[in-house]
């Protein structure tokens, strides 16, 4: 039996293999409400337009009321001979209402509904995110706050580098997901065009009025070229190109974890509510939440990727290949709020060691370019012969096994006889990181002055 939405000059009905392939309703029915929101809007418009008469608009909105009330209560009935949810939504509206469904395709297409539908979708998953990260940003800052002056070594290459504070690493953290947040907000406000209206792609002979629906579906305005507003995704791969630089920036963040958590480090103690045990093992503690998180990183990437090859080749307008647009943003969607929501309750639960972290924060020659600066400043030397003399202390502090803050007032001496033992106060961990007060720095004066910064932003 031919389709009874688009099967006047079929007579046959397509063989089983073609609808497994052309079917989406496994999946857009996640679309269903924003689909009935948008047709609804459509009909208000159609009345006040005078396409069709306000009972039937009436009718129209009441009904599809009915299907949304059945979706969302499990009892709506999705069939795969009607492909996708709007056609499913539609030919169940007909059964509800009779002859005035029939009425609301009018002026319309599918390509510009599912664009809408989508928009709608990916827009309100936009806001979770923007949500997401606000409390994420939080649960660090309260950790920032907490730990603003604990000193931590800071490293590059992994290798010990300079003593920071806790507090300055949250606060890192803090930069690039708010960086990430404005990214959400400035594609938001770029993806905000309603395509209602575009019909398949050369809009309506019909005295549509697209301001209108725009406006009733919350968007700032409507689409300017139809042609390209039901065949343009980039709002999608906008959403997966944020979704990724922050899932990223998450996957570092459990990297950290991961290591620090690790009986090497002990930099961190996770909570039990976020980590698992191992069956075989009984001492094990596992930071599995994180390790998903850096693993979950992977199909976000993957989405846009696929996304981005999906659409390089389309020639204007709609093609098929569009279909193949939702899963991945489904997928890359619920993984990253996942990801969000696991990061937020791992940092709001995690317990820094403040005792390994000072005792690791001095060690590896940390302040090494403490006493280089010394040098430069009570001596007079030039940086590049500080950094000699400083380098010739490191090698007799390792090969006597020690720090440099352990080394004698003669070691330091046998070196370079300018030396006194006023140096000793540069060597210590927390001189060091209280001496780098420039704009930005490690000195817990500075951390908290951004701690404060963003506390009042996000208040
Ligand atoms: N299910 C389709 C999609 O997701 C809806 C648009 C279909 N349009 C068409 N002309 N066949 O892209």
């Amino acid at each position: 039996k031919a389709n009874q939405m688009w099967g006047g000059r079929f007579s046959a009905g397509p063989d089983a293999i073609m609808e497994a392939i052309n079917a989406s309703i496994g999946y857009d029915k996640r679309l269903a409400a924003q689909d009935i929101a948008g047709s609804r809007a459509h009909a208000s418009m159609l009345a006040a337009t005078g396409i069709i008469t306000d009972k039937d608009a009436e009718a129209i909105r009441e009904g599809l009321l009915t299907v949304l009330s059945e979706i969302e209560g499990g009892t709506f009935e999705f069939s795969a001979a009607l492909e996708d949810i709007h056609m499913n939504v539609e030919a169940r509206l007909k059964e509800v209402v009779g002859e005035a469904a029939g009425r609301l395709h009018t002026a319309r297409s599918r390509n510009d509904q599912v664009a809408t539908d989508f928009r709608l979708w990916v827009r309100d998953q936009f806001d979770a995110a923007e949500q997401g990260l606000t409390a994420l940003m939080q649960a660090l800052l309260v950790q920032a706050e907490q730990g603003a002056g604990w000193v931590m070594p800071g490293f590059t290459h992994l290798q010990t580098a300079q003593p920071v504070t806790w507090g300055h690493h949250m606060m890192a953290y803090v930069e690039m997901f708010a960086r990430d947040r404005s990214r959400v907000r400035d594609a938001r406000a770029r993806m905000n065009e309603c395509p209602l209206g575009s019909a398949a792609l050369a809009g309506t002979s019909f005295p549509i009025d697209r301001d209108m629906t725009a406006k009733a579906l919350g968007f700032d305005r409507p689409t300017a070229n139809s042609l390209d507003a039901v065949s343009d995704r980039d709002f999608a791969l906008e959403f997966l190109g944020v979704a990724s630089i922050c899932a990223m920036h998450l996957s570092r963040l459990s990297e950290e974890l991961v290591i620090w958590s690790s009986a090497q480090f002990r930099f961190v103690t996770m909570s039990d509510r976020f980590s698992t045990g191992s069956s075989i093992m009984p001492q094990k503690k596992n930071p599995d939440a994180a390790e998903l998180i850096r693993a979950k990183v992977g199909r976000i990437f993957g989405a846009q990727t696929a996304l981005m090859m999906v659409m390089k080749g389309l020639p204007l307008a709609y093609s098929k290949d569009m279909q193949e647009d939702k899963e991945q943003v489904f997928d890359a969607a619920d993984n990253w709020m996942l990801a969000l929501a696991a990061m937020t309750g791992m940092i709001a639960d995690l317990t820094a060691n403040r005792d390994a972290l000072q005792a690791a924060a001095g060690a590896g020659f940390s302040t090494a370019t403490d006493l280089a600066d010394w040098l430069v400043r009570e001596l007079g030397l030039p940086f590049r012969e500080a950094h000699h003399v400083t380098g010739a202390l490191v090698a007799m502090a390792e090969q006597k096994g020690c720090d440099l803050p352990e080394l004698s007032i003669d070691d330091l001496r046998s070196v370079h006889d300018g030396i006194t033992s006023a140096v000793f106060d540069v060597l210590g961990v927390h001189n060091s990181v209280a001496s780098r007060t420039s704009y930005g720095g490690t000195a817990p004066e500075q951390v908290r002055a951004q701690v404060a910064r963003w506390k009042d932003a996000l208040a």
